[in-house]
């Protein structure tokens, strides 16, 4: 089929508005938060208007159809991901953060003897580009067991290096959590190389795949990774509904995180049992219609084809960099290539504060995220204390690019930087 952007954002109801006083919402924002279409909203809501009751408790009519939804919904994420365990593999939860929060916790809960267990003289490997929620849970768990915190660092051109990745994933070992796609650079990950080095030392490798899982097809079993996490509303679903996948035999011995109902196989005042994954993992009442929506917004992407979005994105970013490298003044702060890149692209132009950039860009009706994007030591890093960010999705297209290249040096004439 033919991909038009066009078409597609016909699907999703808040391209028919305008901001700032009748202007084209362009929204380059889709790294924060994707829009929805119709087909996931309206998912969301006909679970609350006919469906509505709490999944895995009642016996009558209603609390069968929640679960079948709910489970419904497991059963399209399992695929999407191309889950090799299927649904039983995937653990539904708030959102990424507490994906990899769930992790952390759960292997801080190991007793000795467990594989998560960690301790002095263990090592947990994480990068200097990591999002926040892929760096604060393994660096507070490295303090609370003793385990030490180690990191690649990031090339001038914000690629990974890997230049003593036998060192760092030494074989003490345990953990090496990574983003797959940058959230501020755009950089898509060498993951073969890293899982390969991670498996030689016995070490669980896991995904934040935030950012790929919206953009790219996953084949997990390919990726062959231990653990992945992503959020529902990064890949046009709801807020509320985040995804931890795992290898089945690594879930079984993972302790759980939250207790409470729902988990549990047997209870007495003093002891309790648990319940077989993913149930063990999914503690209280669950986001019933968030995991409806996101099943609907998962087959939204999946007959348009994630490999023609991928493409579509590709080309995109591809016309965005070469615009954008025309400008005067302006600083690219990653990949200025197309190889193994996304459609996110950071910047800083002359010495205008990205605030204040982000402010004029949102009077032409452009929505770029500005600041230090959750990713405070790369910013360092990269020796920007903020910066500028446009992050490209399926429904953007050559106008929205145009319209930032040329909102920006409209800024760059407004605040005198030309
Ligand atoms: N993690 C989201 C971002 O990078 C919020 O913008």
């Amino acid at each position: 089929m033919s991909f038009s952007a066009a078409a597609i954002r016909k699907d999703f109801p808040i391209f028919g508005r305008t901001v700032r006083d009748g202007k084209r919402l362009v929204y380059l924002d889709s790294g924060a938060t994707s829009q929805k279409p119709l087909s996931a909203i309206e998912a969301e809501s006909d679970f609350y208007k006919f469906h509505n009751a709490a999944a895995h408790r009642g016996v009558y009519q209603l609390a069968e159809e929640a679960t079948d939804a709910y489970e419904g919904g497991r059963a399209i994420v399992a695929d999407f991901l191309m889950a090799p365990g299927g649904a039983d593999e995937i653990i539904f939860t708030k959102n990424a953060t507490e994906s990899l929060n769930l992790l952390a916790y759960a292997m801080g809960n190991a007793p000795a003897g467990n594989r998560f267990a960690l301790k002095t003289g263990d090592r947990i490997v994480v990068s200097e580009m990591e999002h926040h929620a892929n760096l604060i849970p393994w660096q507070q768990l490295a303090v609370r067991t003793g385990a030490e915190l180690a990191w690649f660092g990031v090339t001038q051109d914000g690629r990974l290096d890997l230049s003593a990745i036998d060192q760092i994933i030494s074989a003490q070992t345990k953990v090496v959590a990574l983003t797959h796609q940058s959230n501020v650079l755009g950089t898509i990950n060498p993951l073969a190389h890293i899982v390969a080095r991670a498996h030689e030392v016995g070490a669980v490798v896991i995904l934040d795949a935030c950012q790929s899982v919206p953009h790219m097809a996953i084949d997990i079993g390919a990726l062959d990774v231990d653990f992945l996490v992503f959020s529902g509303h990064k890949t046009l679903g709801p807020t509320g509904i985040g995804v931890l996948w795992g290898r089945l035999k690594l879930l079984d011995e993972l302790p759980p995180f939250l207790f409470g109902g729902s988990m549990i196989e047997s209870v007495t005042m003093t002891y309790a049992t648990w319940a077989p994954v993913p149930q063990k993992f999914e503690a209280g009442v669950p986001n019933m219609a968030q995991a409806v929506g996101l099943g609907a917004a998962l087959n939204y992407l999946t007959k348009l084809g994630m490999e023609n979005v991928f493409a579509h994105e590709l080309s995109l970013t591809g016309y965005l960099l070469e615009k954008m490298m025309s400008i005067p003044n302006i600083r690219l702060i990653g990949p200025t290539d197309m190889n193994s890149r996304g459609g996110t692209v950071s910047f800083t132009v002359n010495d205008i504060h990205p605030h204040d950039l982000g402010q004029f860009l949102d009077s032409q009706g452009i929505a770029v995220r500005t600041g230090h994007h959750c990713a405070w030591p790369l910013a360092q890093r990269m020796n920007v204390p903020a910066s500028t960010r446009a992050s490209l999705y399926l429904y953007n297209d050559e106008y929205d690019c145009d319209a930032l290249v040329n909102g920006i040096m409209e800024a760059q004439k407004y605040f005198g930087a030309l």
